[in-house]
């Protein structure tokens, strides 16, 4: 998406900024009454390639119930389902048409509560995907809307006349491509969409979408839900003068002039419905996780809040832009992060963006790299949100023909911007046919590397990216300095080796990640602290540690505990 990617080139920026500044990445947590979330890891899962217990080609709730055994022998605390909710599927499932029922593709409402009630005994917490921004166009507040200027929900989206004939309102642009004003003739205005056509935006100025809103949240805590991750929260509100974009040179990926989003991205109103949505969630000890497309520390703060009133787990996507192994952007990246007002939140892969397999990966070196990623973002102080098939090492399998693309934004941006459907291939169960996630052809093809990367064997291989996963996230639950410990960044210089400490007091942890391909050797001075000698704790290959000498083999992993 073009304006990812421009956001992306000023996130850059401000970082470097704000690691000049100099802030202290070392702001320890309180040492006691952490929430339920701060200590939870988080698994993403996209209902459509999870599991097919039906085998129709599509994943569905009792899917997802057959794997909850799976998911807490891996170490998962919590699943955030993609939408589940009755969809036109044109944004597979971002199009809501019913926010309280369950699409008849992935089952009923008595699977979801007969999923709800397994989960629960198996100590995992459901979260659901919240789609705030917009609706589907077949939701029936919109199909009243569009009925007559004068509905009863006509007030609920966004309609103004055009400029003229043929002329929308103004200039902004759809996320998806085109004109982000669609004409409609039963009354003769233009209505927005910030995404596809099929997905108006409603209208969060009017205090009756705010508690219809509100409500479903209410709805789906009665249920047993735990929280959500709010879909797309930045573009909440627009600007309801609606003043044209600033144009930035160039096109993006759709051809469309490039924007500054000014009037309909990120505007102050939204924070005082996050308060008020928060203040829903603390009734019912409930978790929001947002979409937060944040460019500096100074935007992930306002969504903090003042006195984190707002969101508790803001995703961190500012991570996702160090798309290289280099030690010293992670190192800035980390402690602007961990200098934050809140909790840190650590996503590295999810069903938008290409997964981190590839991402960081040389090709040769993939499965290493994938361990040693992990060996990162889940020993650092915050809050893991793993995405499904990472944690057997799943590559990015995008479509090689224009006919095979399933993702809108393949179709219409094709051959420059591809989709996401390469992120979002089923799940890699076994070796078989289908890789084990249905009988049938899925959705998605399941991609040949199936054969080697999936559970049922990586189950069995103690050397595995699933057994490096499980000793990683099976060391983080029973230890106190990875759970709580402030983060300490060490030999800072070091141009191969990303280290640091993680120390809740008299505990400590050391982590090393060698991002190189040749093997180090690193001296650590922790005398200053009183620390002698580093016990592994896990480590890949022949990576350890001789008292305080640590010795990595190439993309090597050390955890070790600390000693006096
Ligand atoms: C979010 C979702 C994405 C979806 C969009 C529109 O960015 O993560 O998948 O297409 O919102 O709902
Ligand atoms: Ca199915």
């Amino acid at each position: 998406m073009q304006c990812r990617s421009t956001w992306i080139l000023i996130c850059l920026l401000c970082l470097s900024l704000v690691a000049a500044s100099g802030q202290n990445p070392t702001k320890a947590p309180d040492a006691e009454g952490y929430p339920w979330w701060q200590h939870a890891v988080f698994y993403e899962i996209y209902p459509r390639s999870f599991a097919d217990s039906n085998n129709d080609g599509i994943g569905d709730l009792k899917g997802i119930a057959s794997k909850l055994d799976y998911l807490k022998d891996l170490g998962v605390d919590a699943i955030w389902i993609s939408p589940c909710f009755p969809s036109p599927q044109v944004d597979f499932g971002y199009d809501v048409s019913d926010y309280e029922n369950i699409d008849p593709m992935y089952g009923t409402l008595a699977d979801f509560d007969a999923l709800a009630a397994d989960a629960k005994k198996h100590g995992i917490r459901i979260i659901l995907d919240f789609v705030v921004n917009h609706t589907s166009d077949q939701h029936k507040w919109f199909l009243d809307s569009k009925s007559s200027r004068t509905s009863e929900h006509r007030d609920w989206y966004i309609w103004r006349d055009g400029k003229g004939p043929g002329k929308p309102p103004n200039n902004w642009i759809s996320d998806f491509g085109g004109s982000a004003w669609k004409f409609d003739s039963t009354t003769n205005q233009y209505y927005y969409h910030y995404f596809a056509a099929e997905q108006p935006d409603l209208n969060w100025r009017n205090p009756a979408v705010k508690d219809a809103m509100f409500d479903v949240t209410r709805w789906w805590y009665k249920r047993g839900v735990s929280g959500f991750r709010l879909d797309a929260v930045d573009t909440l509100y627009e600007d309801p003068n609606l003043h044209d974009n600033p144009v930035l040179p160039g096109k993006n990926d759709f051809g469309d002039p490039n924007e500054e989003n000014k009037y309909n991205d990120k505007l102050p109103e939204v924070h005082e419905t996050l308060r008020e949505l928060r203040k829903v969630a603390d009734e019912y000890n409930a978790v929001l996780i947002g979409e937060t497309w944040t460019s500096d520390i100074a935007e992930l703060n306002q969504y903090y809040g003042h006195g984190n009133n707002e969101l508790q787990l803001p995703m961190d996507f500012l991570f996702t832009t160090v798309n290289k192994l280099s030690p010293a952007d992670f190192r800035k990246q980390i402690a602007a992060v961990d200098s934050a007002s809140g909790w840190p939140t650590f996503v590295i892969s999810n069903h938008d963006i290409v997964r981190s397999y590839d991402r960081y990966g040389d090709g040769p070196h993939n499965d290493q790299i994938a361990k040693l990623m992990a060996g990162l973002y889940l020993t650092l102080r915050g809050t893991p949100i793993m995405y499904y098939g990472e944690e057997i090492g799943m590559k990015t399998t995008p479509p090689t023909r224009k006919e095979d693309v399933k993702d809108p934004i393949g179709r219409t941006g094709w051959p420059k911007e591809k989709g996401r459907d390469g992120e979002r291939t089923p799940m890699q169960w076994d070796a078989s046919e289908n890789g084990g996630f249905s009988t049938v052809a899925p959705w998605l093809p399941v991609p040949p590397s199936a054969k080697t990367h999936n559970v049922a064997d990586e189950s069995k291989d103690p050397d595995s990216v699933l057994s490096f996963y499980k000793n990683v996230l099976k060391v983080r639950r029973a230890n106190r300095a990875l759970l709580d410990g402030s983060y300490v960044a060490l030999n800072e210089n070091d141009q191969n080796v990303l280290s640091y400490m993680r120390a809740y007091k008299d505990q400590a942890v050391l982590v090393a990640l060698n991002m190189s391909g040749a093997p180090q050797t690193l001296n650590f001075d922790l005398s200053k602290s009183g620390f002698t000698s580093a016990k592994s704790l896990v480590a890949t290959g022949k990576s350890g540690a001789n008292g305080t000498v640590v010795t990595l083999e190439p993309y090597g992993v050390f955890i070790g505990q600390l000693a006096k």
